[in-house]
């Protein structure tokens, strides 16, 4: 039987910056090439901020733009959740300087830290809320600008992220079938030490040697996430599946995390589920970690593919390793 839903969408936005660094940009800097990059994960350009733009900046304009599309505005909303892991500031949390620039003043606004898993995890949470009433109104967004987060002398890595913004505005649903069928999410902390940024926290507070070594800098164990990535990536959209009481065969598109269009490929063919109903945007914008999935959704639904009624799997897995898959009827 199909899972009934509690809250649903009401609008999406999403937003890149305007700056566009090709592979082949990258070759004047980097000791790599369009082909190795293009081959090996999918990917051609990316997006970067400029030097100007802070990471809520580029969470304003998408959320904004999702309200836009709901039919609604910053009053309406009771509440902001900013999936990221590369926010203004380290501590507040980059929602409150959301909330700010929004001018959605007292509402709670908080992160999540789930890194590229934080937009699943953040409609997961604002979907428990709406459920029980505690909400109304939810503004959810993942947004990165990890390209401050790279280090340029760690070519397996720096080629593949890149900055952007995706928001939903979830509500309550209308009792017609449409909202969020299921969700399921999943941390395995042994692996953490495989995608990190080890110094800046407790652990390693910064020194000028610890600077010198790129420790504020994302690391990543690339093969040891690519094998998992694919696991988990599965396994958590066959739950979701479940609980939904949908098959991949009665689903019409998948919004799958953008990391490398070699795992899409893998988890499309594991799930049985054709690569022509992903919806792909890896070749233009990299991974740009919680942004990916509702940058791609709303690329999605602006462009007509996705249609109201239409069941959409999202699936996504990052840093932690945290990964987790939903199920919306749009
Ligand atoms: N340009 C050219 N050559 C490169 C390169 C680059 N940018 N980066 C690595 N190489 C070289 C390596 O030095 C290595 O050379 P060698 O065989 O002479 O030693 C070779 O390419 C293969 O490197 P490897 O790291 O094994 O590549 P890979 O096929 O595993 O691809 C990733 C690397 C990072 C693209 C891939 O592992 C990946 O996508 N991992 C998962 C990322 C992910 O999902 N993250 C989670 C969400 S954020």
């Amino acid at each position: 039987m199909t899972a009934v839903p509690k809250s649903r969408i009401l609008g999406t936005g999403h937003y890149t910056p305007a700056r566009v660094v090709s592979n082949f940009d990258l070759e004047k800097v980097v000791d790599t090439s369009d082909a190795w990059i293009a081959e090996r994960t999918g990917i051609r350009r990316r997006h970067y901020a400029a030097d100007d733009e802070v990471t809520s900046d580029m969470a304003a304009a998408a959320g904004r733009q999702a309200l836009e599309a709901a039919g609604l505005n910053v009053a309406d909303l009771d509440m902001i959740i900013v999936g990221t892991i590369s926010g203004d500031t380290p501590m507040p949390a980059c929602a409150v300087h959301v909330q700010q620039k929004l001018g959605a003043d007292g509402i709670p606004a908080f992160d999540i830290s789930a890194a590229c898993a934080g937009f699943v995890y953040g409609i997961t949470i604002a979907d428990q809320f709406i459920a029980t009433g505690a909400a109304t109104c939810v503004l959810i967004i993942g947004v990165e600008l990890l390209s401050r987060l790279m280090n340029w002398q760690d070519r397996t890595t720096c080629v593949l992220f890149g900055d952007g913004a995706g928001a939903v505005v979830l509500g309550p649903a209308k009792g017609d079938g449409r909202g969020i069928l299921s969700t399921r999410i999943f941390t395995d902390g042994s692996l953490a030490g495989a995608l990190q940024i080890p110094g800046g926290g407790s652990n390693e507070p910064l020194t000028a040697e610890g600077l010198e070594r790129k420790r504020n800098k994302v690391h990543m164990s690339g093969s040891e996430v690519f094998k998992v990535a694919i696991k988990n990536l599965t396994s958590a959209s066959t739950l979701a599946l479940k609980a939904a009481g949908l098959t991949s065969k009665e689903l019409d598109w998948v919004v799958a995390h953008q990391a490398n269009l070699r795992i899409i490929t893998q988890v499309s063919d594991r799930l049985g589920f054709p690569l022509e109903k992903f919806i792909l945007n890896i070749e233009e914008y990299g991974n740009t970690s919680s942004a990916s999935i509702p940058i791609a959704l709303d690329e999605g639904v602006r462009d007509g593919r996705i249609q109201p009624g239409q069941s959409v799997l999202l699936c996504a897995l990052g840093a932690g390793i945290s990964w987790g898959a939903a199920i919306v009827r749009m």
